[in-house]
């Protein structure tokens, strides 16, 4: 079994060993599950190319790992337990073996489709347990999954489909999503007909009454394709190093890149930090609240706790759905032990009043998560006090779509929590802080550039078809370390606390946007002749997305402003929607003509009394102008 932590003086025993020999740390933490063959070399590694392998020539199937091995001992243990949108409806459970069945099934579907080991499948669907089963079955026979979150526009789907050159999209007709019915196939037609040239089939969950268009030469329907297959399906033999998902994520240039986890490092690595991170122990229930469109939802829904045999519960619905006790209602009736969601949510649910959690049973609650931003130190105590009931230690746990997993949290009961503060590094996370310079920050009471120097097994191995931009975004920074894209601070006993982004990456509700791929959709719109983007702190969302845009001169604001929303909706999806929108008739530029954001992300918070120099603008006047006109 994979080792669990379970005191101060093993946790600090265990991380002291992992940073001595961290061959043999994993190599041990490597054996404890099925391989058809045994690596040749644990760890492979140079980070300047970058080129990085973890247990390679090891053959391996994750599903195997995820499903078969545990069918002996916890076949009939809750694998999956699904909670619909709508709570009159009914819950579903999958016990392990159940899964398996239908991951097999599943998988001879995909197989008879036409799909091969290394074809790419994307998936845009709601969460529901078929998404899962999806996935796994992809894992089962060897093909890429590249999930898209379901809440992005029919552009940015295709955008991803034809990046990673797609033979298959499944998503489902409708989706649930509080009150809205969410027109998914639709979108999906709108993206085949812009692009995607690369699909030949659309697989199609009915998860409605409703009816859709059809297009004969690509869809099928799941239960078609599905229903009659075996329940037996022999796993692929994948090497460790073999690519297991591509996960879209956004930069500080470009469209989005696609992170590639491989197979045997990021099964290693999720297992252990789920099974320390979260203590799972027996027959806990543990929830994540996470989409599976995010690292979180793979990760931390699927991969890590069903490689560690847990019970995992998947929610279809949002957290204000009927009420805004929905998350504490599902708490109580599921009795869940563990549990891990965002700050937003935490924020949007702590504006709905101590009332909501006060009408539930929350004494199952052993430990509470939280991930995806800095959480605010009054979000942190509301947790603690109205959830955890000042009872259940809180992790804040950093990582990114590139570490794979959890790099930076408390052990809950083992190690101490500050509040704001992630803490400690995981046994096998070698942190660094650096100067803008790149002096390493050897002391404490600090604040530097977050790197990594040393490789973990769940690492990003490249960004799909463009190795070279992996090496600029992560590898070039610094020579010889893993560039985060965070600022930290270390405090005087040297716990981490993660200020957030220092590239021109937004943060808002936990979802990450790059100010480029913004401009770009803002800058679609017909009457927009230059835009630039800047986050300023906004209550719920951690991060707000301020639009200064300069029109060609005839608009009538409000018209514009609504148009504006609706192009970014077309191009990125609703997440992506302005906050807010100032017109500008110039912006503050460098003389070589480049934007200082600096300036523009100050006005956008109300900071203008520390602009600091603005002499060596091209165009300083613009800045009173900017000031003068803010919304
Ligand atoms: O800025 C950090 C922030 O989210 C970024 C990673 O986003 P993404 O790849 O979408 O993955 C989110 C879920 C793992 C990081 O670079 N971030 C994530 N967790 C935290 C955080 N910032 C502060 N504290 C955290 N706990």
């Amino acid at each position: 079994m994979t080792y669990q932590i379970s005191s101060l003086k093993d946790y600090n025993e265990t991380l002291a060993e992992s940073i001595q020999n961290p061959i043999r740390f994993w190599e041990s933490q490597a054996e404890s599950f099925t391989w058809h063959s045994k690596w040749d070399t644990v760890l492979e590694w140079e980070f300047d190319t970058p080129s990085i392998s973890w247990f390679k020539g090891g053959k391996l199937n994750i599903t195997e790992n995820c499903l078969d091995r545990h069918i002996e001992k916890r076949g009939d243990k809750v694998a999956i337990l699904w909670e619909p949108n709508d709570p009159s409806e009914e819950v579903v459970k999958y016990t392990y073996k159940q899964l398996l069945d239908e991951v097999c099934k599943t998988a001879n579907a995909l197989k008879e489709q036409g799909i091969v080991k290394g074809d790419r499948v994307v998936f845009y669907m709601p969460m529901v347990p078929a998404l899962a089963i999806g996935v796994l079955a992809c894992a089962r026979i060897g093909a890429i999954h590249s999930v898209v979150f379901a809440g992005f526009s029919a552009q940015a789907l295709a955008d991803r489909v034809d990046d990673a050159q797609a033979k298959m999209i499944i998503c489902s007709d409708y989706n649930n999503r509080g009150n809205k019915k969410i027109p998914v196939k639709a979108i999906v037609d709108e993206a085949m007909d812009k692009s995607c040239n690369s699909i030949e089939k659309v697989v199609v969950l009915k998860n409605s009454d409703e009816d859709i268009n059809w297009s004969d030469d690509t869809d099928v329907w799941w239960h078609a394709i599905v229903e009659e297959q075996s329940t037996e399906c022999a796993a692929e033999l994948m090497d460790a190093e073999d690519v297991l998902f591509i996960l879209y994520t956004s930069g500080s240039t470009g469209k989005p890149k696609g992170v590639v986890h491989t197979c045997g490092g990021y099964m290693v690595y999720t297992c252990f930090s789920f099974k320390n991170a979260f203590q799972y122990k027996g027959d806990d229930v543990y929830w994540c609240t996470a989409d599976i469109g995010w690292i979180t939802g793979h990760s931390y829904i699927v991969y890590g706790p069903l490689l560690a045999g847990a019970t995992t519960v998947m929610f279809e619905g949002v957290p204000t759905f009927p009420d805004a006790g929905r998350f504490w209602e599902i708490c109580e009736k599921h009795r869940v032990n563990q549990f891990y969601t965002a700050p937003t949510a935490i924020r949007a649910l702590m504006a709905k009043g101590e009332e909501w959690p006060a009408k539930y049973d929350l004494s199952s609650l052993k430990m509470l998560g939280s991930v995806g931003e800095p959480i605010n130190a009054e979000a942190w105590h509301w947790y603690d006090k109205h959830i955890g009931k000042g009872n259940c230690p809180i992790i804040d746990t950093w990582w990114q779509t590139e570490t794979g997993g959890i790099m930076i949290t408390p052990l809950p009961g083992i190690t101490d929590t500050k509040p704001t503060y992630a803490s400690y590094p995981m046994p096998g996370v070698q942190l660094e802080l650096r100067d803008a310079e790149g002096n390493v920050l050897e002391q404490n009471g600090v604040e530097g550039l977050l790197c990594i120097k040393f490789p973990w097994p769940s690492m990003l191995r490249t960004t799909w078809g463009d190795h070279a931009r992996c090496k600029k975004t992560y590898f070039s920074t610094f020579e010889g370390v893993y560039f985060t894209g965070d600022g930290a601070r270390r405090d005087e006993e040297g716990r981490i606390r993660v200020i957030g982004r220092v590239d021109d990456v937004l943060n808002v509700s936990g979802h990450r946007m790059g100010t480029a791929e913004l401009e770009n959709a803002i800058n679609e719109h017909p009457n927009v002749i230059e835009s630039a983007v800047v986050g300023y702190p906004h209550d719920i969302k951690g991060q707000g997305i301020y639009a200064y845009v300069i029109t060609d001169g005839t608009v009538d604001r409000d018209e514009f402003v609504k148009s504006l929303r609706t192009v970014v909706v077309r191009e990125i999806g609703p997440i992506a929607k302005p906050d807010k929108i100032q017109i500008a008739g110039g912006l503050p530029k460098t003389r070589s003509g480049k934007i200082m954001r600096r300036i523009l992300r100050k006005i956008a918070s109300d900071e203008t009394d520390s602009l600091g120099d603005i002499s060596t603008l091209l165009n300083p006047d613009v800045v009173d102008a900017l000031i003068a006109g803010k919304v």
